[in-house]
Formats: C-alpha cells, structure tokens, sequence
C-alpha cells in the first residue's frame, strides 16, 4: 500500500457560512480601466504540462477570467498555455477546465496566445519585454507598454530553488528572470508591476536578488525559499473535486488569491491586505503542509489596491471583505485539504492506477506510469548522492542537500556555475517526466556551487553518475 501523507491530513473545517452581498451597483462606474492613468497589462504562464499537472493551467485560466471580469481586454492579456488539458483523454469534460470542485469553466474564452512549444524561457522574456521580435510562433503578442502603464505577471507550476519551469526548453533561473526585469525597468515601460508566483521554494527566485534600484516592482511568492508549495482540490481531499477527476483542481497559494478577486470589490482592497488573506488561507495549522506566503521588492506598492492591477468585477461593486474578522469564516477564507506539488503528479497516478479495471489494459499502462515515476526519482536521488560523493566526499551529502541560505541571502553567488549544473543534471538525469524531479535538487546545485566546486569536475561527475545508476525512463 503506498501511503501518499498529504492524502491523510484531515482539517476541521468550520462550516461554511454564505456571505450576504451588496449588490448595489455604482452609477458611476463606467470602465474599470478608465480609473487609473495608464494601461493594463498581465503576463499569465503555466509552465507545466501534461494532465496530473491539470492544476497549474487551471490557475492560470482562472487568472485569466479574473482580468476579464476586471475589465481588461485581450489585446492587454498574454497567455502561455501549454494547451493540453481541455482535450486530453483524461479529461471527464471534454473542453472545459475546473479551477474548484463546483466551479464552473474557467477555459471558455481563454486567448492561446503561446501555447504547445512555445511556452519557453525566451517567448516569456520576449513578451514582458515588448519586444516583438524576440517571440517566435504564438500569437506575437507582447507587452507593449507605456511609462504610466501597470504590469501584472502570474506564474504557476512546479519550482525548485533558483527555478521556475518551463514546458519546452530550458527552466527559467532566478537570474534570468532578473535580468529581464532589469532590462524593463531601463526601457521606462512601466509605472509599477506587480508578480504572483505559485511554485514550491518560489521565494529563492526574488529573496537577496531583487534589487532595490528597481524600486517599482513588488512579489509575492507561494513559498519561502525553502519549502514546497502546495496543491488543493486534490483526489481524496476534502473539499475533493468531483469524483471522476483523478488530479488536482488548483494550488492553494493560486486559488487564495484568485477566489479572493472573485468576490470582492478590488477598489476597496489591497495588495498588503490580499497578502494577509492568501498567507492565513495557505499557512495551514500543520507545518508539515504549509508554506509561508512572502513579499519582496518595493512594499510600498502593497498600499495599491488591487484594482490598479487586475481590474474590478462591476457585480463586486461595494462588496467589501470580511478581512477583519478573523474568526468569520466563509467559503474563501477555509483552508482546503492540500498536498505537496510533487505529491500531486503522483497521486494522480495512484489514483489512475487504481481506479482501472482489475486486469485492463489501463490498469497496466497506469502501473507502469506510475512505476516509472517512482523509478525515475530513486534514480534521480541515487545519482545526487553519488556525484555529491565523488565530488566532496561522502561525508558531505547531508551538508549539500540540507544546506540553506540565510534570509536575504541570494542562492548563489556564481549563477553560471549554477545554470551549468543544473542544465546539465537536467539532460542527463531528468528522463521525460513531467513532474521535473530532477529540479528537486537544485538547491544541492547552489551550494556546490557556493562551496567553490570546480565545474569541469561536477559536469564531469553528472554525466558519470546518471548513466551508471539504472537509466531513467
Ligand atoms: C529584441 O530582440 C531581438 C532578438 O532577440 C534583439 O536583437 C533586439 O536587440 C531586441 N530589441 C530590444 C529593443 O531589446
Ligand atoms: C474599503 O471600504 C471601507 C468601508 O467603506 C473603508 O473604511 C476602507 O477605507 C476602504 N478601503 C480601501 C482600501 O479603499
Ligand atoms: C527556510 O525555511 C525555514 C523554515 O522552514 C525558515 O525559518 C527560514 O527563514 C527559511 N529561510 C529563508 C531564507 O527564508
């Protein structure tokens, strides 16, 4: 029997009141977009694919109908999808995407604007910067901003220290990313931006590396730099998302904020007290199953309401939230049952595997997915343990794998070093599994790195311990 620990957390849930709304509508209101100076603008970008990762895109799509209902228009909104989910076989609703158990379609009306192979490093960089010329394929949409105009940049997926990643290509590293944020901030293309990161160890991608010469960016990430994120709506949870789903419907740090948007007025909200909502609602009473939702950057920017990012909902209008009462609990406020995002790849499989019929073809084809999942990350954490070995000694795996930075101290300091490794340990270690186990690792990565290893010599190691350890699938 494999035991999966996040399927067996039970939450209390205090019973879920309905909120009564004020539904007065403002006669003023004519567009949202009318009451700020300049433009909106949101990159949304679910770097995962593949349907045990259905979650991620449904965080994204649902991110998507959060601006629309704002009242941003599509010209303003760019969307990297991978684009695999509405239609996979797996799928119990051909078509549509559920981002909560009695949610309704989030899909319907999403724009592809990058989808398939096109959701890369390079095509992400491209747009935030405007530069057209840099996509390649998609719909060339970019980020064709003003010095007056507000960027809002969502990314949701699996994440590892100094990492986000990517569906095709290369991860995305902290120092790229930063990079890129550098080169924006030059061009004079924004007034403020601010960036939502779901991921695990999602805090390592800003915390000692957003510098504070860019003073008009805020984040916030899922996690600190240490520690997964975790997914929710998950098979088996309670609230569980209909029965015949086999994977997670979203991620809780993604669907705190996005449920949050839903129902209020977000003239009345801000940032700072959105953060405080989404932290309560992620940092559940298990350690164990909690992450630390953080902010970085310019803090000042969390004194904005929310609106000038995402828009309002007109329906919302005058709905303000309960944020001061504490102990006031409605649907958005409780804390779903949630699992680790790597737990949630292979609890999809569990669950395929075990909802097969008994001596099915399905049944076998599941076994072996799920085989092979466990295989490819016993290989996965062999071949860490032998190239750490070779490299430094035996005597020193638990101080490479368990070391991390203190606060306010970046990753690492040689970022080639780090981009080196971990693309190398990527290829020769990483198989074609999407759940990205290899990523697992990277922060073992950092602090070779940190530690002066010589780079010829690890490269040199990676290459000699993935191929002797049972190759991965
Ligand atoms: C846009 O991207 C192209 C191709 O990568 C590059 O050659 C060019 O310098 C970029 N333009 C700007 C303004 O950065
Ligand atoms: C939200 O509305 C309440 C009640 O009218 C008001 O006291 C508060 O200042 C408003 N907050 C913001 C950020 O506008
Ligand atoms: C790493 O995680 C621990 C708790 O797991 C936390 O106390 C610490 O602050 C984290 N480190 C950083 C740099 O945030």
């Amino acid at each position: 029997m494999m035991s999966y620990r996040g399927l067996f957390l039970l939450l209390a849930l205090s019973c879920i009141a309905v909120e009564s709304r004020q539904l007065k509508g403002n006669p003023y209101h004519l567009s949202s977009n009318n009451d700020i100076e300049g433009k909106r603008w949101a990159v949304l970008i679910a770097g995962s694919n593949g349907y045990e990762n259905y979650r991620h895109q449904a965080d994204v799509c649902h991110a998507y109908q959060v601006l629309r209902n704002g009242g941003l228009e599509d010209e303003n909104i760019i969307v990297f999808m991978y684009d695999d989910i509405a239609f996979d076989g797996n799928n119990p609703r051909p078509g549509v995407i559920i981002n909560k158990p009695d949610g309704e379609d989030v899909y319907d009306g999403v724009p592809k604007d990058y989808t398939g192979e096109d959701v890369n490093v390079n095509n992400f960089f491209g747009a935030i910067l405007g530069n057209k010329t840099a996509v390649t394929g998609g719909s060339g949409k970019v980020v064709d901003s003003g010095p007056n105009d507000y960027i809002f940049i969502y990314y949701a997926d699996h994440g590892a220290a100094g990492l986000l990643g990517m569906p095709s290509g290369e991860y995305l590293t902290a120092q790229d990313l930063m990079n890129t944020l550098k080169q924006k901030h030059a061009a004079n293309t924004y007034k403020s931006m601010v960036i939502y990161v779901e991921a695990c160890e999602s805090g390592s991608m800003f915390e000692g590396i957003l510098p504070r010469d860019i003073n008009n960016i805020y984040a916030v990430t899922a996690a600190n730099p240490n520690e997964s994120s975790w997914a929710s709506y998950c098979p088996g949870d309670f609230p569980s998302p209909p029965s015949e789903f086999d994977t997670c419907l979203g991620d809780i740090f993604s669907i705190s904020w996005l449920e949050d948007s839903d129902i209020h007025d977000l003239r009345n909200e801000t940032l700072q007290q959105q953060y405080q909502v989404v932290r309560r609602r992620t940092a559940v009473d298990d350690v164990d199953f909690s992450s630390h939702v953080m902010q970085y950057g310019n803090k000042g920017i969390a004194e904005d309401t929310v609106f000038n990012y995402l828009g309002s909902n007109p329906n919302n209008d005058n709905y303000y939230s309960p944020h001061h009462h504490h102990h006031h609990h409605s649907s958005v406020t409780t804390t779903p049952h949630i699992v680790s995002q790597h737990d949630a790849s292979l609890l999809h499989f569990w669950h395929r595997y075990h909802n097969a019929p008994e001596g099915s073809p399905r049944k076998t084809e599941a076994h072996k997915e799920l085989m092979d999942e466990l295989s490819l990350g016993k290989h996965t954490d062999q071949s860490v343990n032998e190239i750490i070995s070779v490299v430094f000694g035996p005597e020193k795996i638990s101080e490479m794998l368990n070391t991390v930075q203190s606060a306010g101290s970046p990753l690492v300091h040689d970022w080639d070093c780090f981009k080196m490794l971990v693309k190398s340990f990527k290829k020769q270690c990483g198989g074609t599994s999407r759940t990205r186990y290899d990523m697992k690792y990277s922060g073992a990565f950092a602090n070779m790195c940190n530690a002066g290893v010589d780079i010829n010599r690890a490269t040199q190691a990676i290459t000699q311990a993935c191929s002797t350890n049972s190759p991965p699938p």
